[in-house]
């Protein structure tokens, strides 16, 4: 039995994953395997070449009872944006959307019931598993989409942490691959976050790489600042463009704020009111402070920007927060129509 009030954000076993290959120019039926494995050739391009990439949505259960999925048609279009910069071919919209409903249906036992603040996490996942030596793309690919039921992310709901600028790491070159939901800008993140996580760290927050004067984004989520009644958000062409970014820009609008999307110098952090991280896996990280540190692995703080007391949260970020969750498990009404429902 699943403990809803405890649920975590893990990789849960479900059981069903649906799956589909491209080869020889098409797409074959979505299959459903159930034995929660794939076999693959040893000398697949996803394994040397991490030739991968993936997407994160939700799926809820509403207060009336409906499955809603949160903006998959976002989440589609985002895939075969990546897809394209890896050379590989993608599922179309239709194809996306149907086979992350299928997952859903066929996990409905995992799908966490209405007012626990948890929902299903939908992974879909694009690999090249042709076998070759070869740096060049290959039109041979899985997409297959699996899920899990998650509760939060860091363990506890709309609580602030702190976050650390690690001076000595970056996350994606210029001009490289950090606007893409590729695997491989996440392996870069994994021991910077082991050394953040030891020293009390929830977050890295990485700045862009080529100057180091401007805020990029958090290894794991899209950076946000709160300024008056303004919403200020990076605009980098290394940052993941995040759909629950997006989302929220149109929430503080709605809310009456104005909304920045604009290089954000460093400076600018002593100049903000609350800060936070913003993802669909976190929804929002509120952020008592940040530390910039010039060498992660060592003591020395270089500055501390602070938002808010340890342990608490702002009022805009609240109101952001109750917002979104507010639509996403109808308690309030989605008059943007983000939400997708399932035929159950
Ligand atoms: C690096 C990074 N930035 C931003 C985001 C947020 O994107 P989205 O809101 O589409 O989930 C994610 C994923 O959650 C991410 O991994």
């Amino acid at each position: 039995m699943i403990d809803w009030k405890t649920l975590g954000f893990d990789a849960y076993r479900t059981r069903t994953v649906v799956l589909s290959r491209f080869k020889d120019g098409a797409w074959s039926a979505p299959e459903k395997t159930e034995t929660f494995s794939f076999t693959l050739d040893p000398f697949s391009q996803v394994f040397h070449y991490a030739i991968s990439c993936f997407e994160g949505l939700k799926a809820f259960r509403q207060k009336d009872g409906r499955v809603a999925l949160f903006r998959p048609d976002q989440n589609a279009k985002r895939l075969q944006r990546t897809a394209d910069f890896l050379g590989m071919p993608a599922p179309d919209e239709d194809l996306f959307i149907r086979m992350c409903e299928e997952c859903v249906r066929e996990n409905m036992e995992f799908l966490p019931p209405y007012g626990y603040g948890c929902s299903l996490y939908v992974r879909p996942l694009l690999m090249g598993v042709h076998p070759q030596m070869q740096l060049v793309p290959h039109p041979e690919v899985v997409f297959s989409v699996m899920c899990a039921p998650v509760g939060s992310y860091y363990g506890d709901y709309l609580k602030s942490s702190a976050a650390v600028i690690p001076g000595n790491y970056d996350r994606a070159a210029p001009k490289g691959s950090g606007s893409y939901k590729i695997g491989a800008n996440y392996a870069a993140t994994f021991k910077p976050y082991k050394i953040a996580h030891e020293q009390g760290y929830v977050e890295l927050l990485y700045l862009n790489s080529g100057s180091r004067r401007f805020v990029d984004e958090f290894g794991s989520s899209n950076f946000f600042g709160i300024k008056g009644n303004t919403y200020v958000t990076p605009l980098s062409d290394s940052v993941l463009p995040s759909i629950t970014n997006l989302t929220l820009q149109e929430v503080a609008k709605d809310l009456g704020m104005k909304v920045e999307k604009r290089p954000i110098p460093l400076e600018e952090l002593s100049t903000l009111d609350e800060a936070g991280g913003c993802g669909t896996a976190v929804v929002i990280t509120p952020l008592s402070h940040i530390d910039q540190k010039p060498v992660l692995e060592e003591p020395a703080v270089e500055r501390s920007f602070r938002f808010c007391p340890d342990g608490e949260v702002g009022p805009v970020s609240t109101k952001l927060y109750k917002r979104i969750t507010g639509i996403q498990a109808g308690d309030l009404e989605d008059t943007h129509g983000w939400c997708r429902f399932i035929e159950i």
